[in-house]
């Protein structure tokens, strides 16, 4: 009666640990030393909490519509009451004293073997499918971020947004659409939150409602919660870590062309300055990692992020992350202390994950002062209104500089900007490649090399164009040239090189 409701085990049994199958090994564990979660941000966060304990709550009802939202269906009722009666009698075994304690992996395993037995006592009848889901629900409820588990799965989503604890949206494929999977309450929505904060060492609540974290896999993460949100806690996630995208991948989705990738990957050898401009979840981020890749391995490289998502192929990379006040307001350090941290660090390199205010001007003087090769990420539509919002950051921030020294300052620092855009349909391109060659007046000039032109939109509503080379051969031909990278005449040949 319970079959056809069952969508599959998650994946392989784990291998049993010590004392799997006995409820004694859990209620008197060995005392394992205490292992809190590998996380980077650890060491520098302020008085990080230890790895969570299990949760002792009844697991939640997941998809909507084997909750019976719409119509009761009594099987899914009655796995679901199964699930709650396992969940209670299994947290009324554990002694939490001892489970904080225990390596997470080893709890793990030996919670499984008394889920296991626990499922056998309650209900023989189960089949192996759906016995196997039952216990990794049951364990994704104590141990993972319960309902979440399952979007955090799957590989094909790119970002999760949960507008309270019914609305969950996901985004596959530039395309977004709602999800079935659900929370209890706001309750249960808030308890997953707190998990995922407090293991990189951040909390939530009425006086900090809104916070940045990371999740195990590097995905990033954000929430901001009620009195700020009226609708319940909101949650939006940012996958990364299941599928980095390459290089190769991004040629295969279009996103630019073998020769547009030639010379983003000669400019990085070369050590020039890029900005990568684009809207919010245009590709900015993918990008800046994909290029990363192409930076000598003997460089120095120093990242600097609010949360940190970059994921840098080199051996030689130091992560900063910036830190938001405490509870009492101290101790803030913003991307500002860190840069000028970092400029006593010898990098060789600056990478400045998102500009978004005064770390912007010490970023153009590092890159101007013999840190060249340095990057960033602006929000911004269009390669020219990237360096006008550099500039208005640096007027709000309040540092008073004349608007021409600004620019100049500009002109000689920035030698590329790629920008990047998330068309119509979903598709993610580079449409601008474009070199910042100088100050005529106090303008900022600057030359287009690549781009992509949208000529419409298709049956499906998806944006189609073509990339072309705009004919105009970039003055740091030279540069590319000395650093060894030797890239064809007729490269830059005014044609299209691609329709998509
Ligand atoms: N060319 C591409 N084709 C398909 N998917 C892409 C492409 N580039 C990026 N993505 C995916 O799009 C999502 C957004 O990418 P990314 O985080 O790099 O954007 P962003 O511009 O940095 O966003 P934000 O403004 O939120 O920081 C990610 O899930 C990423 O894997
Ligand atoms: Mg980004």
């Amino acid at each position: 009666m319970l079959r056809g409701i069952g969508r599959g085990p998650f994946g392989p049994k784990s291998p049993p640990g010590p004392g799997t199958g006995s409820a004694a090994a859990v209620i008197d564990p060995p005392l394992a030393p205490a292992q809190p979660e590998p996380s980077p941000r650890n060491e520098s966060a302020p008085s990080p909490r230890p790895a969570p304990a299990p949760e002792p709550e009844p697991p939640a009802v997941i998809p909507a519509a084997r909750r019976g939202e719409v119509k009761a269906d009594p099987a899914q009722e009655q796995y679901e009451a199964l699930k709650r009666t396992i969940h209670t009698r299994l947290v009324d075994r554990l002694d939490m004293t001892r489970v904080g304690e225990m390596d997470p992996k080893t709890l793990r395993n030996e919670i499984r073997g008394v889920v296991e037995d626990l499922c056998d006592v309650e209900n023989p009848l189960l089949n192996r499918n759906e016995r196997q889901r039952l216990v990794n629900e049951i364990l994704d409820e104590t141990f993972g971020y319960g309902p979440l588990e399952l979007l955090l799965k799957d590989d094909k989503i790119g970002d999760i947004m949960i507008n309270g604890p019914k609305n969950i949206y996901v985004e596959k494929g530039g395309r977004i659409s709602k999800s079935e999977v659900t929370f209890r309450d706001n309750e249960h929505l808030l308890q997953i939150i707190d998990r995922i904060v407090s293991r990189v060492g951040r909390r939530v609540d009425e006086t900090s409602p809104m916070v940045d974290a990371r999740l195990p896999d590097g995905s990033r993460f954000n929430a901001i919660i009620p009195p700020l949100a009226l609708d319940g806690p909101v949650v939006t996630i940012r996958m990364f870590g299941s599928k980095p995208l390459s290089k190769d991948d991004l040629l295969k989705f279009k996103a630019f062309t073998p020769e547009m990738l030639a010379v983003m990957e000669g400019a990085m050898r070369a050590r020039l300055n890029v900005i990568i401009s684009g809207g919010t979840g245009s590709g900015k981020t993918t990008l800046l990692n994909t290029l990363s890749r192409f930076i000598q391995h003997d460089h120095r490289v120093i990242t600097i992020e609010d949360a940190a998502e970059l994921q840098l192929q080199q051996d030689h990379v130091v992560r900063l992350e910036t830190r938001p006040p405490n509870i009492e307001g101290r101790g803030a350090v913003t991307a500002t202390d860190l840069v000028k941290n970092a400029l006593r660090m010898r990098p060789d390199r600056i990478i400045i994950g998102e500009c978004r205010g005064a770390e912007t001007l010490d970023m153009i003087q590092a890159m101007n002062t013999g840190h060249e090769g340095s990057m960033t990420t602006v929000h911004a539509n269009t390669p020219r209104d990237a360096l006008s919002r550099l500039e208005t950051m640096i007027s709000m921030a309040g540092l008073e500089l004349p608007i021409r020294a600004l620019r100049s300052q500009f002109a000689s620092a920035v030698d590329l900007i790629i920008q990047a855009s998330r068309l119509p349909g979903g598709p993610r391109k580079v449409t601008s490649i474009s070199e910042v060659i100088g100050m005529e007046g106090d303008t900022i000039i600057m030359q287009e090399i690549f781009a992509f032109r949208q000529h419409g939109i298709d049956e499906s509503g998806r944006a189609y164009g073509e990339f072309i080379a705009t004919g105009i051969r970039p003055t740091f031909m030279d540069r590319l040239e000395q650093s060894g990278c030797h890239l064809p005449h007729d490269l830059f040949t005014q044609r299209v090189m691609l329709k998509d």
